[in-house]
This record gives structure tokens, C-alpha cells and sequence, in this order.
């Protein structure tokens, strides 16, 4: 089983992805054959960015992966703009990809939306380029949350759509969205998602964040007035709140309704699910703080992940190239003979 998944360099990585991913990431390790996570430095240049910035932030969320579990001798941790085989297959995915279908992902349009200068054709093609970051590892599994839905469906359409056209040369992948977790919401506004660039920054918990700091948080978190710890509809807040505690835990929401059954004090639960969260993040706090000023480290773990990268990548961008007739034809040796 493979596993491929990719995140963004872009901001400081909160509970959200935490969840939602991260966690993911790091249990894929013992499965994947191989694991392979990918910061996808390319992809933050569709938006306004600074380039210095864009290098420092890759470099943090290599160390925060790392500091999170993720271990480079157990899965291929690299940087997408290391390895030239995702842009290459990019390219030559764009010519099953249809127009209509970019334009229409949701993501597109809310980031074109939310763009105050130039909306580039970069960000209309950033699911190819995704596409092309899973297709080039021949990946099986892609762990990802709720928000990439989209983005899984068209790869899976443009792998489908290739292997028609070129004959079976990709792997069509699925996607792996948790059943808890895979959207958690923001603590003051928790219609919305939690987000570094759309969300309310008193409701954004950070990874790296003082404990202190997350548990003020969670005991401003924004819940109906009643005294019920159900999840239901008009209840998104104390919902939130029920699976987070889950994931922390290690158990189910179902489990937390059942422990919190009968009238409670909302104050109380919320004290609860932020420190309890504070003590889950603190290890990773730490660690991150020994590993984020030691920036040869990381560029060393990430050298050596886009040379095992590139050792994937390379053979199947090369079966594509052979498959479209791009290029000259491929000389396979067949008995020891080119
Ligand atoms: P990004 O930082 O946008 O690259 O996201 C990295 C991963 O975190 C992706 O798999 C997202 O689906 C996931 N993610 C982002 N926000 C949330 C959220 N609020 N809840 C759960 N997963 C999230
Ligand atoms: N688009 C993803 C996000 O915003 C990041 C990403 C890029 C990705 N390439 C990927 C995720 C490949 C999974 C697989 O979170």
C-alpha cells in the first residue's frame, strides 16, 4: 500500500491540520510501503507570497512533521520543488485534465475571490499539479481532510481519463478522509473551518501554540447556552468540541457523549478539551523548538527524502512520457540486451 500526501508551507500549521492530516501522517508510516509526504512548496506560489518567507515556512513544517512523528528512516519526508519529475507530469496531465472541471473546484474559486492582485493561472492549474504530485508515485492511499475532496475526485478522474486514452499506466487513488476530525471547525466561529487565512484568530488553535494560551482558547470557545455534550445540528461548537476531545483521547465521540451524559457545566467541558489538548500538543511544542533553528538538519532530511522521491517519481514519469509518445522511445533491456 502507498501513501502519498502533501501540505501546504504556507502559515503556522494549526489543530486543523493536526488533526485532520498530520495524525494521519504519521500512523500511514507503519503501513505505507512506502509513506511518502511531500510540502508542497510549488503549490504556495499560486497565491501573493514572499520568497524568503515561502523557504523559512518550508523549512518549519519539514521540523514540525518531524517533531509531530514523522520519522525520515520510516517514510520519504521531502520538498516538492526538489524533485522537477511533479511539474514535468504536471504538464503532461494537463492534456486530460478539462478546463471546465478547474474552473469549477471550489477552492479556485474561493481563493480567486479572495485575491486582491493578480489571480494566476497557477492557481487554476494548483489540482493538477496535486494530481500530479500522487499520480507520479503510482500513490494507492491519500490522507487528507474534508477540504480536498474535490481536488482527490478530479485526480482520480484524470488517472481514469489517462489510462483510457494512453493504455493502464496510472494508479487510480483514493482518498482517506477520517470519519472524526476531517473538518475541525473554528472555536469562536465554528460554522466555519478552522484556518489560518479564513478563520478568526482567537478560534485558531497552533501546533506550536504556549499551553496557556490554547486553553485560554477553549474556554472562550463560542457554544450555544445549553447543558447538553450532544452532537446535533444546532450545536456546532459543543460537536467540535466532542471530537476533538475524541482524537485526543483516543476514542470515539460516541464515547465522550456517554461519559458526559446529563447536565453539565459548558465552562467545565471546555477547560477540559483545552487542556487536555495543550498536554497532547506539548511534546510536539517542544520538539519542534530543539529541531526549527537547525535548518542544515532539516535540509539535510530533506535532501536525502527528494533523492528517494526522484527514485520513485522518475520511472513512472518516464512510462507516462512513453505511453503519450513524448520523446524518443524508452530502450528497455529485455535479457541483458538494450
Ligand atoms: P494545508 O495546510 O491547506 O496544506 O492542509 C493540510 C492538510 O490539513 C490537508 O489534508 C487539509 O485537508 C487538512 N486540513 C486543513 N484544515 C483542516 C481543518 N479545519 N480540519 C481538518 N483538516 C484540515
Ligand atoms: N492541496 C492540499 C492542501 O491544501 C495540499 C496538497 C498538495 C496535497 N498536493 C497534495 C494533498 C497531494 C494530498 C496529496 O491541503
Amino acid at each position: 500500500m502507498r501513501i502519498f500526501s502533501g501540505i501546504q508551507p504556507t502559515g503556522r500549521k494549526h489543530l486543523g491540520n493536526y488533526i485532520g492530516a498530520i495524525l494521519q501522517y504519521v500512523e500511514g508510516q507503519d503501513r505505507g510501503d512506502p509513506a511518502i509526504y511531500c510540502i508542497v512548496d510549488l503549490h504556495a506560489t499560486t497565491v501573493g507570497y514572499d520568497p524568503a518567507e515561502l523557504r523559512r515556512r518550508s523549512q518549519e513544517t519539514a521540523a514540525l512533521l518531524v517533531a509531530a512523528g514523522l520519522d525520515p528512516e520510516r517514510c520519504v519526508l521531502f520538498r516538492q520543488g526538489d524533485v522537477p519529475e511533479h511539474t514535468e507530469l504536471s504538464w503532461l496531465l494537463s492534456s486530460v485534465t478539462p478546463l471546465g472541471a478547474l474552473n469549477r473546484m471550489h477552492q479556485f474559486r474561493d481563493k480567486s475571490v479572495a485575491q486582491r492582485e493578480l489571480v494566476s493561472a497557477g492557481l487554476l492549474f494548483y489540482p493538477v499539479l496535486m494530481a500530479a504530485d500522487v499520480l507520479a508515485y503510482r500513490a494507492h492511499e491519500v490522507p487528507v481532510g474534508e477540504d480536498q475532496r474535490e481536488h482527490i475526485e478530479l485526480m482520480r478522474d484524470v488517472a481514469e481519463t489517462f489510462n483510457k486514452r494512453f493504455g493502464e499506466t496510472l494508479v487510480v487513488p483514493e482518498g482517506n478522509i477520517p470519519k472524526v476530525g476531517a473538518r475541525v471547525r473554528d472555536l469562536q466561529e465554528p460554522e466555519r473551518k478552522m484556518s489560518t487565512t479564513g478563520g478568526t484568530p482567537k478560534g485558531t488553535v497552533y501546533v506550536d501554540e504556549d499551553p496557556a494560551s490554547i486553553v485560554k482558547k477553549f474556554k472562550s470557545a463560542q457554544t450555544d447556552s445549553g447543558n447538553e455534550i450532544v452532537r446535533r445540528e444546532d450545536k456546532p461548537g459543543i460537536a467540535n468540541l466532542i471530537e476533538i476531545l475524541a482524537i485526543v483521547r483516543g476514542t470515539t465521540p460516541e464515547e465522550i457523549e456517554r461519559e458526559y451524559s446529563g447536565p453539565q457545566r459548558y465552562g467545565d467541558f471546555k477547560t477540559t478539551v483545552g487542556e487536555e489538548v495543550a498536554a497532547s500538543l506539548a511534546p510536539v511544542r517542544e520538539r519542534y523548538a530543539e529541531l526549527q533553528g537547525d535548518t542544515a538538519t532539516i535540509e539535510d532530511i530533506l535532501a536525502a527524502g527528494a533523492q528517494k522521491a526522484q527514485a520513485l517519481a522518475a520511472p513512472v514519469v518516464a512510462d507516462v512520457r512513453e505511453a503519450m509518445g513524448v520523446g524518443p522511445a524508452l530502450r528497455r533491456s529485455v535479457g541483458g540486451a538494450a
